[in-house]
């Protein structure tokens, strides 16, 4: 069954040759990732969106605001008019293929913490700083304060780039992030302050914190890469001397301290890529990735990092089928699953986001 798919989607794609451009994120498993034109982390999925030239049709293999920050990037104003105002349409073969940690922070709740902050500090001076993993109306509000997004891979940067403008950053979604980068750059304290959109009543210590630290962050997490935990570190640099360890900086600061290495899924690859035959690693990112490394690289010795089994289940859900599906219906001119993000919401997130690609 799957042969078929295989050659199906084939099919569609030799049909409609340079229009069409299909985009995968390193997470998704390889019978998907395998038809992909290009692939990324989500920093390069963006430039690659951003300068799409001759496709028509972006099909996303990733998840949902991958595909918002696509249709945001390919349908900015300038590309529309050299285009004669013709969108490029964006398509997400599963609309049920979200993130979690974006979905812990709602534009609602963004906005009510900003005017509660506003209580006690003053926000004409916080730069606001959203993860690429939020949904579009994050990033217009970042537009609209003054703020920026970031990727795992220019984190630090951004914050350079906050703190230029700003004596403060309000980092959100992901606490992690926020704090390992915070941390790791020497402008973070054990105390920062973490915002719960959930506890309605900021208690004394908070607005005391929210007054001392330089870095806000917000309540939110990988449910993926929260599983990686301290203790498997030390087990494989007990079990395995010599091991490396290599994580995403959406772990657990007390994993991320510990780890050799910290970087984004396109920095885990080159630095396996780079490495000498031998090397042994212990990585700690979702799965598909980690054991389609262990495939790429038999000279090298690849563990996985935790003995559960971590891997994005959005992401999964992207599958043969789906993608068949999506494909299929567009050559037949039916345009399904669509990513429409509006002018008004386009307009302000862009902002944010061609800030973010200035800054490597
Ligand atoms: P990267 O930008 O490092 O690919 O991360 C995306 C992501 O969702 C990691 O969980
Ligand atoms: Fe979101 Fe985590 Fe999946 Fe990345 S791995 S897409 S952060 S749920």
């Amino acid at each position: 069954e799957s042969d078929e798919l295989h050659q199906r989607i084939e099919a569609v794609r030799q049909s409609m040759g340079d229009s069409l451009l299909l985009l995968g994120h390193h997470y998704q498993q390889d019978e998907v990732i395998q038809h992909c034109d290009l692939r990324g982390d989500s920093y390069k999925l963006s430039e690659l969106a951003a300068s799409s030239e001759t496709c028509r049709t972006i099909v996303f293999c990733g998840v949902h605001f991958m595909a918002e920050t696509a249709d945001i990037l390919a349908n900015r104003p300038e590309k529309l008019e050299s285009r004669g105002g013709d969108r490029v349409t964006v398509i997400l073969p599963d609309m049920a293929a979200g993130c979690s940690m974006a979905d812990m922070a709602a534009i609602a709740q963004v906005e009510d913490a900003w005017a509660d902050m506003g209580e006690i500090i003053d926000t004409s001076r916080v730069i606001p700083v959203t993860y690429i993993n939020s949904a579009a109306s994050l990033k217009a509000f970042c537009g609209r304060h003054g703020g920026i997004v970031c990727t795992s891979s220019n984190a630090a940067s951004v914050m350079d780039w906050a703190f230029e403008r700003g004596d403060r950053v309000f980092f959100f979604p992901d606490q992690h992030l926020g704090r390992n980068t915070a941390l790791g750059m020497g402008i973070g304290t054990e105390q920062m302050p973490v915002w719960d959109p959930y506890a309605l009543e900021l208690g004394g210590n908070t607005e005391q914190a929210l007054r001392d630290s330089r870095v806000i962050l917000w309540k939110g997490h990988c449910s993926v890469h929260q599983m990686f935990r301290p203790e498997h570190v030390e087990g494989f640099r007990k079990n395995h001397p010599g091991i490396k360890i290599l994580v995403h900086p959406e772990c657990p600061r007390e994993v991320n301290d510990i780890a050799d290495v910290s970087g984004s899924t396109g920095k885990i690859i080159d630095t396996v890529r780079n490495s000498p035959p031998g090397t042994k690693w212990a990585i700690g990112t979702e799965l598909h990735l980690v054991n389609r490394l262990k495939a790429e690289h038999p000279e090298q010795e690849i563990h996985f990092l935790s003995p559960v089994v971590c891997m994005c289940a959005t992401m999964y859900r992207i599958d043969l089928a789906h993608l068949c599906w999506c494909l299929e219906n567009l050559r037949d001119g039916c345009v399904v699953n669509q990513i429409l993000v509006d002018d008004e919401t386009t307009l302000h997130s862009l902002v944010a986001l061609q800030r973010m690609l200035k800054v490597k």
